[in-house]
Formats: structure tokens, sequence, C-alpha cells
């Protein structure tokens, strides 16, 4: 009986991703479950397992602890004997969220009729499709041409192009790189939110704010507003849901790879999966996958121009450091810690959010693979991953009300992370005060000295 149910349920889903119908989560619900012994941790595993449930926490069942805190989403088709079975092992489950779709119904990206040929209307408070990206990114280098360029990074797995922008003032000296990607994970929508706000932001104050001014002297910001394109396209065609990236492994039967776990960094060791049904599916090679290649190459042939590499995930409301393949602090800590703790207490200001600062495998959980702990094993000290709103209520599913709130907090964080590698790597050029005072200064040496004159 249960599976010819699983059968249908899973029919209904390869026909919906065949024939590129959403998949629609009515009635699904999430489950906070608290194993109490390690029977009850296996026999969870087991239930997930057979009825392939969507782990929302830990993202492995390997990591399903007793006294671990799980929350899981049960598909409203199977929810009845998903919990007969909970019962049968003695699992007790409290409800996190009664139906998942409701839930998702306010963080919905829903198409909108805007103007193409301006920016000055973009409406950055709410989430974007792929194709208003695209056509964001185009305007953007368009109308501010002397500032913002556009680049090819290289292509995806579906082969669509991947661009970035290019923030440089001209200038005749050479230049350090901040680089920021967002939108690695396709179902953390508030990641590229905040890479558009950062460009909109840098763009409107380039020419007001001092901080900016200064950091433009010395510094290129290299931004990357969605990294895991497919995966994006696919959180708004199809699972909004889903995390990693679209390519084909297995003739059909499973897609995608966590694109943090493809980078040669401790490959596939902890934290990561050698299945490629697994949400943290690490790839059959390091950087095997087109969207990881297009960054490495990037980062390889610039590495001793980058000072700082940033990459934004959903959420937690963590900072983290290097690294997140073991529990060791690198040679770094003491400092990028600092910084971290900077960065948080400056977000914090803004709307009295509370972020958590520390090495990425003792906040979250351990994670081989990342782009943060190559880039950093490369040399690169200050490789942070942030990890936005919000704490666990709407997770990834953030209401398009937070957006604003949660970027302009972030915008404060990043911004005290440039400035601190701006005024290490320039530290002649950190302060704008005396070249801006300099010739005041100049004007009351000459009237001094020439005093006795009079
Ligand atoms: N963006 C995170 C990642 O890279 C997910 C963080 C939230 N998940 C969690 N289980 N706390 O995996
Ligand atoms: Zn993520």
């Amino acid at each position: 009986m249960y599976l010819q149910l699983w059968i249908v349920a899973v029919l209904g889903i390869l026909s919906l991703q065949v024939f590129g119908i959403k998949i629609n989560y009515e009635g699904d619900q999430v489950l906070q479950i608290i194993p109490q012994n390690k029977e009850q941790v296996n026999c969870l595993q087991h239930i997930c397992q057979s009825s392939q449930l969507d782990l929302w926490k830990p993202l492995q069942l390997e990591d399903i602890n007793v006294t671990g805190v799980v929350y899981v989403r049960i598909p409203s088709i199977v929810l009845q004997s998903v919990k007969e079975d909970l019962l049968h092992c003695s699992l007790s489950f409290e409800l996190l969220f009664d139906n998942v779709s409701q839930l998702m119904g306010i963080s919905e990206g829903t198409k909108r009729i805007r103007s193409k040929r301006s920016t000055t209307n973009y409406e950055y408070t709410k989430y974007h499709s792929m194709e208003d990206i695209y056509n964001w990114i185009n305007l953007m280098s368009q109308s501010n041409s002397d500032l913002v360029t556009q680049h090819y990074l290289g292509s995806t797995y579906e082969s669509r192009p991947m661009h970035y922008l290019k923030i440089s003032k001209p200038s005749n000296d050479s230049k350090k790189i901040i680089w920021m990607d967002c939108g690695i994970h396709a179902r953390e929508w508030i990641a590229p939110a905040f890479c558009q706000w950062f460009v909109k932001e840098i763009v409107q104050n380039h020419q007001k704010d001092s901080r900016i001014k200064k950091i433009l002297k010395n510094l290129d910001l290299y931004v990357l507003p969605v990294l895991n394109i497919d995966g994006y396209i696919y959180t708004w065609t199809t699972d909004r849901l889903w995390r990693k990236s679209r390519s084909n492994h297995q003739n059909d039967t499973c897609f995608g790879v966590d694109l943090n776990r493809n980078f040669n960094a401790k490959w596939c060791t902890s934290g990561s999966s050698t299945n490629c049904t697994s949400n943290s599916y690490c790839g059959i090679s390091p950087v095997s996958e087109p969207e990881t290649k297009a960054v490495v190459d990037f980062v390889e042939e610039r590495k001793s121009d980058i000072i700082c590499f940033l990459t934004m995930h959903s959420y937690s409301q963590y900072i983290l450091t290097a690294y997140g393949y073991s529990e060791e602090l690198p040679k770094s800590y003491n400092e990028t810690i600092k910084v971290a703790q900077m960065a948080a207490a400056e977000l914090k200001k803004k709307h009295g959010t509370d972020y958590k600062v520390g090495t990425f495998a003792n906040l979250l959980y351990e994670a081989s693979g990342t782009s943060q702990d190559w880039v950093h094993d490369l040399g690169i000290d200050f490789s942070f991953t942030i990890e936005l709103r919000d704490n666990g209520t709407y997770k990834f599913v953030l209401p398009e009300d937070q957006i604003q709130p949660t970027c302009e907090e972030t915008m404060a964080a990043v911004m005290t992370i440039i400035e601190y590698v701006n005024d290490k790597y320039f530290p002649n050029k950190a302060s704008t005060t005396f070249g801006d005072l300099y010739p005041i200064a100049l004007l009351f040496y000459i009237l001094l000295t020439s005093a006795p004159l009079v």
C-alpha cells in the first residue's frame, strides 16, 4: 500500500520535471524531531532514506545525532504514513510549518511588468528571475559605463553565460581585487538579491560617500550576482527548494552537484557525499563542474591581486572563516575573526540583528570542498562565507519584506570587511582625512611660516 503510494508520488514528481511543471508543496509539512537514543536515530535515518525525505537540518543523514534537532519536510502524499512510521519508533515530532506552499507564497517571486530601459525603477526589494537579472546586469553596465563593466566568466552546465560586474574607477595605479559571489546554492534567494543591492549602493554613492571613494582608489570590486544560474532558474520554474547545479548524473537518475563541495580543498572528505542524489554531492572529481571551473580559473589567474573573497549564502546569520574541512584553526584565524567580529558589530547597529562569528566547521558543520577553503589555501587569508538571514523561521524562503533590512545590515558588514583589507594593504592611503585636508594644511603652513615677514 505504502509502496504504491510512493510509486505514485515518485512518478508524479518525475512527470512534473519532464513536462516542466512546477513542484507543488501544497500541504507539505516541516517537522521538528529530536531523537533521544541511538535506536531512534537509526529509525529516523531509515524513514528519511526509504521515503527520500527532504532533510532541512542537518544536511546529511549521517549527521543525525542523539538529541540533535532535525527538520525534515514531509510531502503531503506520504504525510500519514511517515507519521505512523515515526510513532512506531516512538519518535515524537513538533509541527514547524503546516503548509510549505503557504510559506513560499510570501517569498514567491512573481512576474512583474517593468521597464527594460532603465535601472532607476528596478525593484531591489523583490526577488528577480534570472531573465530580469541578466537584463539588470546589462543595464547596470550600460548606464554606468565609466564605473561598471560586464565580463564573461564562463558557461554553466546548461550553456548559459556567467557574467560578473567589475566596479572600477579609472586609474593608472595597479589595484587589488575584492571578489563577491552570490547564489552558489540555488534556493538561497536572498544572496543574489544582496549582490544586486551591493552594486546599486556602490554605484549610487561612489561620488558622495567618503568610504566608498577611499576604497575605490585602491580596489576593484568584482561581483558575480548568480553563480549557480541553472539551479537558480530551476528554483523559479520547478522546485523552489533546489540547492545544487543541474548537471546530469547516471543517465538522468540524478541531477546536480553541490557546487560548494566541488572545489579542490580536501575534496569529498568530511561533510560531503559521493551519492549523486545527496544534497551535498561533491561531483565526480574536484572542479568537475563548469561553474566551479569558471571561478577557479579566474581566481587562479588573478590570485596575486585578490585580497578578499566573499561568498554569500543563507541562512543562519553567520560570518564564517576557514576551515570548513576541519575543526582546526588556520594561521590567519585571529585576524580574520577580529575582522568578522567588527563586521558583525556594525551589522547589528542597523537593525539589531545578531550574527555569530566563527569557523565554518565549528559554527555550521564540517564541509569539504568549499570555495572559501580553496581560496584560503591558495593564500588569500580574507576568505569569508556569509550566511544571511534568517535564523530559522523562514529559512530559504525569506519573505520579500526582509530583503531591504537584510541588505542594509549586510552592506554595513561587508563594507567593514572591505575597508579593513583596504587599510591593511594600502596603509599610506588609508586615511582620506589627510588627503582631503592637505590643501588647507598647506595654506596654514604658508600663513604661519610667512607671518614673521609681515
Ligand atoms: N547556506 C548553507 C549551506 O551552505 C545552509 C545553511 C542553513 N542550513 C542549516 N542546516 N543550518 O549549506
Ligand atoms: Zn548555502
